[in-house]
């Protein structure tokens, strides 16, 4: 059994992902980072650079192939994860996708749905389920530490942007799914927290750089800046320490203000 807690982190190849590896192996984490890409030999990028991070920071990192849309692999995932470091402690629902391209609400495509709704909600949800399955187990062997989960959605859980359509209502789903577990699991003393980032840099974000850059320039986030991976990394480890343990469902929001209401 690891002595440290164990995180699982989906997506945690780049970008969000990996500022949030980061923040948890900083505050005494070891991770289990799973990824769709998978390219040992490549220390540039990708989950396998994030493992030299790590190391160097004096945290395990243990890298897993896989994508979540697909749900015949989650038993193997979750099987390597207790067979490397014997638990669970902290499940972070992170891996998602951008439509490829962005059309109207009006020619949103079914091939485009599926693939989004798959990867950023279907997915997630069944892999939630599993991993809960085991947290139980867990909690039911020895009721300390309580493990957690963490939903990554978006402030497109709520913000219309029709020429999205797809994304946003997977992240809506995806937040309904957080509050579902929160409900279910509280019995069990196992929290579930969603995160909605605003716009943060990062490869994902990489075709909107300048329209975003002009849009924050002119006022859209009033905190006036781009959000970093480790802006959700932090928020995470927020959650993850344990110090909101009457706060099942909560929604963290991390947009430099964005939730304001303006005039
Ligand atoms: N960047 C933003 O502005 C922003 C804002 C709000 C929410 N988010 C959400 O945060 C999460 C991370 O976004 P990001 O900006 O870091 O994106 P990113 O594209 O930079 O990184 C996503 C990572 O997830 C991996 N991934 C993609 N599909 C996968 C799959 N099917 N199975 C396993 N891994 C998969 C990718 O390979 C990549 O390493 C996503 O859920 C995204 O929707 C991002």
């Amino acid at each position: 059994m690891n002595k440290k807690p164990v995180a699982l982190i989906t997506g945690a190849g780049r970008g969000i992902g990996r500022g949030i590896a980061l923040e948890l192996a900083n505050s005494g984490f070891d991770i289990a980072g799973l990824d769709i890409v998978f390219e040992p030999e490549n220390k540039k990028i990708g989950l396998f650079e994030v493992k030299e991070v790590l190391g160097a920071l004096g945290a395990g990192f243990h890298p897993l192939q896989g994508d979540i849309s697909d749900l015949a692999v989650h038993e193997k995932i979750l099987g390597e994860v207790i067979g490397q470091f014997g638990r669970i402690d902290l499940l972070i629902n992170n891996a998602g996708v951008a439509p490829l391209v962005r059309l109207d609400i009006l020619e949103t495509t079914p091939e485009s749905f599926d693939r989004v709704f798959g990867t950023n909600a279907r997915g997630p949800f069944f892999f939630t389920q599993r991993a809960a399955r085991q947290m139980i187990l867990q909690v039911k062997k020895s009721p300390d530490p309580r493990p957690a989960i963490v939903f990554i959605t978006s402030i497109s859980a709520v913000v219309s942007s029709p020429i999205r359509a797809e994304y946003c209502i997977s992240k809506a789903a995806l937040s309904m799914t957080a509050t579902l577990f929160a409900d279910r699991l509280a019995e069990f003393g196992i929290n579930v927290y969603e995160i909605r980032p605003g716009i943060v840099e990062t490869d994902m974000t990489a075709p909107v750089r300048e329209k975003y850059d002009k849009l924050i320039a002119e006022g859209l986030v009033p905190q006036k800046r781009w959000g970093f991976p480790e802006d959700v990394g932090k928020a995470v480890v927020a959650l993850a320490k344990g110090y909101f343990p009457f706060s099942t469902g909560l929604v963290l929001e991390v947009s430099g203000g964005m939730n304001i209401r303006r005039l």
